[in-house]
């Protein structure tokens, strides 16, 4: 059938995203965020980031709804993310979905956070650029605080496969744990671009993960931030011992430059070696300023076509999922049966 009215529920992180989308038009997307809960913390803390959801679920569905002008019994079907992500998390969304799709007698469609992360690039309404839409096959490189994946989408239904992501910590999580080393508040990847943007990307040359040619062997397509963030603490630590002052701005700029660089590096070698000439970004650390910059010059220069969706559709949310739903719903696909289960690994 044509443009389905679904509503999609995100809950795999701390954001509480309910999106609401008729085929690609936009309707409505709210996010209620636990990020102030977790501050103190200095990361997500995977309990408190559950209890949030069930607090602001009723709340944001009441709030999409009434945004997207419609009643709910209009709709015609739910999405909603079944990983992966925190599985306590992903469970309240999950029961949330199933919940409301018997009471509404309507089809349920779950769904893979990653692929509703490409799915974002389909959407048009009120403040999305209409761009032409997407082609296939392309390459994705999805990072946040929670995930950093790269992916070959050759059509986004029916054939997504993944061909590398983090072996350790997430590029976001290195944001935000590099961020503390050096006294800044969480979460530490605004913080970073905002010190960074006075400090010289080249002042240290700090390791670019998984990037020598024994590692590349095996790790072509992989990400690894966990040595990066040590070998930052360790940089900062002999400064403080030394008695000299840390040049944050210099630090964060050196860290952000060896963080982007790999990034692109990888996704443009994907790109180059599998013949994609088209890179689309998602995820929260799209916002970062350098990486925005850098992608830019670097597939202008390769002669790839880069796609970054609006900053609110690239951070997680519901209506990505919901049009990724609705792609299923409009591809002819079954419903999921009601017996499926949160999976906090499930694969593309
Ligand atoms: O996609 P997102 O909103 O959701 C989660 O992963 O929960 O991403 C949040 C992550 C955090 O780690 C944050 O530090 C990072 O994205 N982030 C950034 C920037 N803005 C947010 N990282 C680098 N530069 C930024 N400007
Ligand atoms: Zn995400």
């Amino acid at each position: 059938r044509t443009n389905p009215l679904v509503l999609g529920i995100e809950t795999s992180c701390d954001e509480t995203g309910i999106g609401i989308v008729r085929g690609t038009t936009l309707l409505s997307n709210t996010i209620a965020s636990s990020m102030d809960e977790h501050a103190r913390y200095g990361g997500v803390v995977p309990e408190v980031a559950a209890r949030a959801h069930l607090e602001e679920m009723v709340p944001a569905i009441h709030a999409a709804v009434a945004e997207a002008g419609i009643r709910l019994e209009e709709i015609d079907a739910i999405a909603v993310t079944s990983g992966p992500g925190l599985a306590g998390a992903l469970m309240v969304g999950v029961g949330a979905a199933k919940s409301l799709a018997v009471a509404l007698d309507v089809p349920i469609y779950a769904v893979n956070h990653l692929v509703g992360h490409v799915g974002a690039d389909l959407l048009r309404g009120d403040g999305v650029t209409e761009d032409a839409p997407l082609e296939y096959p392309t390459i994705a490189l999805l990072v946040s605080g929670g995930h950093t994946s790269l992916l070959l989408v050759r059509d986004l239904v029916s054939d997504v496969e993944l061909l590398g992501e983090t072996i350790d910590d997430a590029a976001g999580e290195a944001f935000d744990k590099v961020a503390r080393v050096l006294g800044l508040p969480y979460p530490g990847g605004p913080q970073i671009d905002r010190v960074a943007a006075t400090g010289d990307p080249n002042a240290i040359r700090f390791p670019r993960g998984l990037s020598h040619q024994k590692d590349v062997a095996k790790h072509r397509y992989d990400f690894s931030f966990s040595g990066l963030k040590t070998s930052v603490a360790r940089w900062v630590e002999q400064k403080g011992d030394a008695g000299e002052t840390v040049p944050i701005n210099d630090v964060a700029a050196s860290f952000r430059e060896a963080v982007v660089d790999v990034l692109l590096t990888k996704a443009v070698a994907a790109c180059t070696d599998l013949g994609v000439p088209r890179l689309l970004l998602g995820g929260g650390v799209i916002a970062n300023a350098r990486l925005r910059q850098v992608a830019q010059e670097r597939t202008d220069a390769a002669g790839i076509a880069l796609r970054i969706p609006p900053l609110s559709l690239c951070t997680d949310n519901g209506a990505m999922i919901a049009a990724l739903g609705a792609q299923l719903i409009m591809a002819g696909h079954a419903p999921s049966s009601l017996d499926f289960g949160a999976d906090s690994t499930l694969p593309v």
